[in-house]
């Protein structure tokens, strides 16, 4: 058996509105194409032939080439999807042939092969899964009636075909559908199903750009200490609280070695740099600086290089202050600065070490992040 895959991905994107194609949108370091690309190599079609935008034509050869499929073809699109179809049939030479589109990357290839062998039954076969929630039909903003959910299913893609109906169906038809399964049932041709794949999610919209993320992206992790000396005057900032029974700590700013320490984590986990490369020394506006101006910019920072923060946990490693009994109110004053679950421990270190004197205040911070629309 001779089986051809069309990965349509020359769509443009426009309810995404990231102003590139939607292929190019990229979600644990790759973009949905080379997502995609992944999925139907495990399946391992006999040809694989990719309907690109037309100025990544070339560019998408090149990718597509490291994942040595048996044979390769790129060509570009149309205008519509319908077109982007044709062209890339003009290129099939296998009996059978799997449409499928790049904007539903993450399709298992178990279903590709679902979609193959049902063939043996079918001109056309689609995945498809049960309807979960009432559907209703409204007209202006009113509900007109409510449809027998036992008798629909959310069609996917890839879309099977015998390759010698599908170009006859587009031979015949002057309409525009807005899948071929769609355009062969016009044409009397019997469409069979198989068991979809709630993985097999088509991102359309940026919420589902977001869903794919939570799924799909990657999640970093980074870690900070920092330590700073006691002054012999001055009041105590610590994990951005005042602690007005101790003294101050020393520093180019407040010395805040617990939010020096998170800021570093979550730099880190980003790939960034730390602290003093960000906001370094030599920078008069951050002379004598409180650690949250600092907190507020490492998030900042994070969130334009795309990441959220999941969650911080840091140490503080000190015979004083004694963290416990104001535990809550730190973890919830830094919880609150950052916008996500902060937790706070502390120890001592067995008399080893500068701290051991009290001389000062250091903390250990590790920060998880993931990514973000
Ligand atoms: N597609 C294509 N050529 C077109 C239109 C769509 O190859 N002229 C592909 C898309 O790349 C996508 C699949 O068909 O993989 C499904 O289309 P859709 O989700 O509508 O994607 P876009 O057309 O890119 O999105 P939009 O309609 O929001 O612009
Ligand atoms: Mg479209």
């Amino acid at each position: 058996m001779f089986t051809s895959v069309v990965l349509v991905a020359a769509g443009k994107g426009e309810r995404l509105g990231l102003g590139v194609p939607k292929a190019e949108a990229v979600i644990g370091g790759l973009s949905l194409f080379e997502h995609a690309l992944r999925a139907i190599r495990a399946f391992n079609p006999s040809q694989l032939v990719v309907v690109a935008p037309s100025n990544l034509v070339q560019s998408y050869l090149e990718v597509a080439t490291k994942l040595e499929f048996k044979s390769l073809d790129v060509v570009a699109g149309g205008e519509t999807r319908q077109d982007s179809v044709s062209n890339g049939l003009a290129k099939v030479s296998g009996d059978l042939v799997l449409v499928h589109d790049a904007a539903r990357a993450f399709m298992p290839s178990e279903v590709f092969s679902l979609v193959e062998r049902e063939l043996q039954n079918f001109d056309c076969v689609i995945p498809a899964l049960p309807v979960s929630d009432t559907l209703k039909t409204v007209s202006g903003g009113e509900v007109s009636g409510t449809v027998d959910r036992s008798t629909t299913v959310r069609s996917q893609t890839p879309q099977g075909f015998k390759a010698a109906s599908l170009r006859l169906a587009l031979s015949k038809t002057t309409s525009n559908f807005t899948d071929e399964a769609a355009l062969l049932e016009s044409q009397g041709f019997r469409v069979g199903t198989v068991l979809g794949s709630e993985l097999g999610l088509k991102v359309t919209t940026p919420a589902d750009l977001e869903w794919a993320k939570l799924r799909f992206g990657i999640a970093r992790t980074g870690i900070g200490t920092d330590a700073h000396r006691f002054a012999d005057s001055g009041t105590l900032t610590l994990g951005c609280i005042s602690w007005p029974d101790y003294p101050a700590l020393e520093g180019h700013s407040d010395g805040d070695s617990v939010a020096h320490a998170i800021v570093d984590s979550m730099l880190g986990a980003a790939g960034l740099g730390d602290i003093g490369s960000n906001f370094g020394v030599d920078r008069p506006e951050y002379s004598g600086a409180e650690g949250k101006v600092f907190l507020s910019g490492a998030l900042d920072l994070i969130h334009q290089a795309g990441f959220e923060l999941v969650n911080v946990s840091v140490q503080v490693i000190a015979d004083r202050p004694k963290i416990g009994p104001r535990r809550e109110e730190l973890q919830a004053a830094l919880s609150n600065l950052l916008g996500a679950p902060v937790s706070v421990l502390a120890t001592t270190t067995d008399g080893l070490g500068f701290l051991a004197d009290a001389a000062g205040v250091a903390a250990v911070a590790t920060a998880l992040l993931r990514e973000r629309s």
